[in-house]
């Protein structure tokens, strides 16, 4: 069988962690294949609220496997208070949580080297998630890379290796840091990954698709954020690409079958970078008080601004989306005319293709819709739907060139409209 996948188009937070959780009951496996503990997934259901960092979404629909695929960088510490807050709320991981051992370990350093490298960046930082995200990716691109597999041999030794070469960059810097308190709860994390099943994972998923099992690849982050095709140096460390799936998993091209890519009805970032169609008025605030728009990872408001569809086309490109999934389109429920950014005017000249880089020149070129002015956050089909909302559906439709599958009016797992 083949393997579908679910990423986001934006800047993150779409709403993939509610949607891989809607969408687990037809998979067999769902597997993360890239980033760490900078993603923050959120759940709702029966009345709960779960917040997933590491852990894959798929875990609450009982009986399914849940990977951290190779592709990912595992920090230990907060991987044990994930489990442990899970555990505590009656979901037992031991049996459906398997972790790679080709995935890299995030070190106590990479945390202080991502805050010190942060620091002297001063107005030009990144506004990473402090997670050590970056120096973790580092080490793996320059071989340098401590694996969960390492856990089996000779561990102490190449801790302590890596951690040396670290301390000479954080001196370097003249960066203060009290490592040995880190240390303690790092290890502790470590002896919980130990007790869960490490996994050749490359394998194991690709036995199971052979022997007919379906799975999931959940993203993180978002395409914008993509090491390579995001707004750069405003970035994550990772392939956030359909792409990155396969080498985050082990799987070949050909073994994906559904793209599904996930958008707001507007757009959200967090941390530094360009974001053209940013709002920085009253409009922009209501998105934020309406979407609750604070990071579920940091609580940093999240910018808002107006839906980007010069971006979104790219992303859609570059992924070889099959089906899209709007988020949140309840927020908007509200407003009296919502703007979509049809085009990019720079210095004048009027294009629909993403640029190099998203610069000051770049200005959004707006079209603007009715709004549906209807509460949507109790309808159950798509029957129900305002005319307003099936126009800017059909909109988004025609300019993106894919069909919208999925409609959420709201963060409860029943809050999601299937379109036929
Ligand atoms: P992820 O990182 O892509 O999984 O997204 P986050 O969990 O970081 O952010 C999405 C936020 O929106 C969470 O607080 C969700 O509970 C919430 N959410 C998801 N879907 C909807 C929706 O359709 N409407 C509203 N109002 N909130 C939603
Ligand atoms: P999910 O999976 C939103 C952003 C950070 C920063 C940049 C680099 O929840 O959608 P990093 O710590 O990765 O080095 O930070 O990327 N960022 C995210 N923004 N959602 C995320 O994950 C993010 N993960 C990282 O804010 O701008
Ligand atoms: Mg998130």
């Amino acid at each position: 069988m083949t393997v579908d996948v679910l990423l986001g188009l934006q800047w993150g937070d779409e709403g993939k962690g509610k949607i891989v959780d809607v969408l687990t009951p037809g998979y067999d496996i769902i597997a993360r294949f890239q980033g760490g503990p900078n993603a923050g997934h959120t759940l709702e259901f029966k009345g709960e609220k779960y917040v997933l960092r590491s852990v894959p979404s798929g875990i609450f629909q009982g009986g399914k496997i849940n990977i951290i695929g190779n592709g990912v960088v595992l920090d230990p510490a907060l991987f044990k208070a994930e489990v442990e807050a899970l555990e505590a709320s009656g979901h037992d991981l031991s049996k459906h949580l398997y972790i790679s051992r080709k995935a890299h370990l995030i070190l106590p350093t990479h945390r202080l080297l991502d805050l010190a490298c942060e620091a002297r960046k001063g107005s030009g930082k990144i506004g990473t998630t402090g997670k050590g995200i970056g120096p973790a990716y580092t080490d793996k691109i320059s071989r340098n890379g401590l694996r969960i597999g390492d856990l089996e041999y000779n561990f102490e030794v190449k801790y302590k290796e890596a951690v040396a070469r670290h301390e000479i960059l954080l001196q370097q810097m003249n960066y203060e840091y009290d490592r040995a308190a880190l240390e303690k709860e790092w290890f502790e994390g470590i002896d919980c990954i130990r007790r869960f099943q490490l996994i050749d994972s490359d394998h194991f998923l690709n036995n199971a698709l052979q022997n007919g099992k379906k799975a999931l690849a959940e993203g993180a982050q978002g395409t914008m954020l993509d090491v390579d095709f995001g707004s750069y140096p405003f970035v994550t460390s990772s392939s956030t690409v359909c792409a990155g799936a396969c080498t985050g998993l082990g799987i070949s091209p050909s073994r994906v079958g559904k793209v599904y890519g996930i958008f707001k009805a507007y757009c959200t970032r967090v941390g530094s970078g360009p974001f053209p169609t940013e709002l920085f008025d009253e409009t922009g605030q209501k998105m934020r008080d309406l979407g609750y728009e604070y990071g579920s990872v940091t609580g940093r408001p999240r910018r808002c601004g107006w839906i980007d569809l010069v971006a979104l086309r790219y992303a859609v490109m570059l992924n070889g989306v099959t089906g899209l999934i709007m988020m949140k389109s309840d927020v908007l429920d509200s407003f009296e005319t919502i703007k979509a950014c049809v085009a990019y005017s720079v210095n004048g000249v009027e294009s629909k293709d993403f640029p190099f880089e998203i610069n000051d020149s770049v200005k959004p070129v707006y079209v603007e819709l009715p709004g549906w002015q209807t509460d949507m956050t109790k309808m159950q089909s798509a029957d129900e739907f305002p005319e307003a909302f099936n126009a800017y559906v059909s909109f988004l439709e025609e300019t993106l060139g894919v069909n919208i599958k999925i409609v959420s009016v709201g963060p409860d797992r029943e809050q999601t409209i299937q379109l036929v």
